[in-house]
């Protein structure tokens, strides 16, 4: 273990014990200690998923990367590991570990990641352009101990294409088909604008080269395009990605930065992609740099940062910021996809208590409906406008809120009451609302509300859509409040405490 890896792990081991638990999330994995951002490596080695993921333990804000680590055997309970990667810090200015996936192979688990290189002469960053970002390997037979490989970098700064910028070039993800291995790269292309490149070996450790650019679309999808990851799925290569700074249209892209997903085919002989017309994973506020794995069952499982890029955090005095969604099962129907919780999280239900036909006007609240580890299964009947609050204080001045906005067919989530207040330094739209355009079938509005202690995670109609927030409530009462404009019903309504310690 070089001196930097053990370092970090005595730090994060001994400092993780002392972390602050006011908002640290109950089943969503939570950052042990310090900053967390992207999922890395999300994988299978030896029939347990491994997470691993932007790691910075020695504070609350982004540093020089490491690949922290988790496991799992049902994508709810973590388990923490020791720190898997850790910057060189070395004279070739290799001052971080940039994001990546896993892939097991012939009894190896198999990471691929950036290696970021800004070098400090003097105790000064050198000038941006000389910024480099390669890709490199390393391998772990007991998924807990990572060596990186001397045949690093296995796609240096020579191996990128002439129209992609070296300075940005990162977050490979692998796979396998065939008789090759494939991964592919967000890139800035040097006219301006994201771009995702496909290269291909036959050996993980060596002999890459670079393919096929998948998409380029000018300035009109953002400025890089993070965290690619092109998969199969019912029949389709779907490919998600994180562009930078996408321009808000209508009511899609408010975040700073955005996910989107594109439906199409790769055709393996030529490298080209034919795709449909790109559209936003989720529609809450904090959901950034997606990956997904196939688990053991045939099932493509996607997990993501709960977070944005410049924004406020309130759990700073808590030691800790970021954490991640919850694992969500992917599907394509009508080529649109659709997400829902891994099933996993129904062994974590406990005390259930349901509610059928209850009409709702004025803040209806019901028995043993409350609480800030919960999920929330329900069927509305919508006649007019109305709204559910969480994490509601006792006079309901302060509240999450979800909101159906009849007239106007538009779902929404309201977070300007909803607690401290989370500023963003980046964003020009609303911090307050987030919305989604939603025609009912018969008046029917079906949700599944997962709310932790510091998040709000809505899945809508069986998976239509998704909305993940954070939120943090200042108030202790944790209210569920239902207000109707006019005499909505709630069909079915459970509530279930989720306990995963
Ligand atoms: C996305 C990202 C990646 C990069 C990593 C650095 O959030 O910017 O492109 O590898 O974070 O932490």
């Amino acid at each position: 273990m070089t001196n930097l890896l053990k370092k970090a792990n005595d730090y994060m081991f001994e400092n993780m014990k002392n972390r602050g638990e006011k908002y640290t999330n109950n089943y969503h994995y939570n950052s042990p200690i310090g900053w967390i951002n992207d999922p890395n490596g999300f994988s299978m080695f030896n029939n347990e998923y491994h997470l691993f993921y932007q790691f910075y333990p020695y504070g609350c804000h982004w540093g020089p990367m490491h690949w922290g680590h988790a496991k799992t055997t049902d994508f709810i309970s973590w388990e923490t590991l020791p720190i898997a990667l850790a910057p060189n810090n070395d004279a070739t200015g290799n001052c971080g570990i940039f994001s990546g996936s896993g892939i097991e192979h012939e009894g190896k688990h198999y990471l691929m990641y950036t290696d970021h290189y800004h070098p400090i002469i003097d105790g000064h960053f050198i000038d941006g352009k000389d910024i480099r970002q390669t890709q490199a390997i390393a391998y772990s037979v007991d998924g807990i101990h990572y060596e990186k490989i001397s045949n690093n970098p296995v796609i240096s700064s020579e191996l990128v294409p002439q129209h992609a910028k070296v300075q940005d070039i990162r977050d490979p993800k692998i796979w396998k088909k065939g008789e090759y291995f494939y991964c592919v790269l967000g890139s800035i292309n040097i006219a301006e604008g994201g771009q995702v490149l496909l290269y291909r070996s036959k050996s993980i450790e060596s002999g890459w080269e670079y393919f096929n650019t998948l998409i380029y679309e000018g300035k009109k999808l953002g400025i890089c395009h993070e965290c690619p990851d092109l998969f199969n799925l019912d029949g389709h290569d779907l490919l998600i990605m994180s562009p930078q700074y996408l321009k808000p249209e209508g009511y899609k892209y408010w975040n700073v930065h955005s996910a989107v997903y594109m439906v199409g085919q790769l055709n393996y002989e030529t490298g080209e992609y034919t795709h449909q017309p790109y559209d936003q994973i989720d529609h809450g506020f904090d959901f950034y740099a997606p990956q997904t794995l196939l688990d053991s069952k045939g099932r493509r499982i996607m997990i993501a940062w709960l977070n944005m890029w410049e924004r406020e955090s309130h759990t700073v005095d808590d030691k800790w910021v970021g954490a991640m969604t919850l694992p969500r099962e992917l599907k394509i129907i009508n080529n649109k996809l659709i997400q829902l919780p891994v099933e996993e999280i129904k062994n974590y239900r406990q005390n259930e208590i349901s509610y059928e036909n209850v009409s709702f006007g004025h803040e209806l609240r019901l028995d043993g409906i409350k609480g800030n580890s919960i999920e929330l299964e329900m069927n509305i009947k919508v006649w007019g406008d109305f709204c559910i609050d969480v994490l509601a204080s006792e006079n309901n001045n302060e509240r999450f809120r979800i909101m159906y906005h009849d007239f106007k067919k538009l779902f929404t989530v309201d977070r300007s009451q909803s607690g401290k207040v989370t500023r963003s330094f980046g964003e020009r739209t609303s911090q307050e609302y987030r919305n989604v355009e939603l025609e009912l079938i018969e008046q029917e509005l079906k949700l599944r509300i997962f709310v932790d202690k510091s998040s709000v995670e809505i899945f809508v109609n069986d998976g239509e859509y998704v909305l993940a927030s954070n939120c943090y409530p200042i108030n202790e009462d944790y209210n569920v409040v239902f207000t109707g404009a006019s005499e909505c019903k709630i069909v079915s309504l459970k509530k279930w405490d989720i306990k995963v310690k």
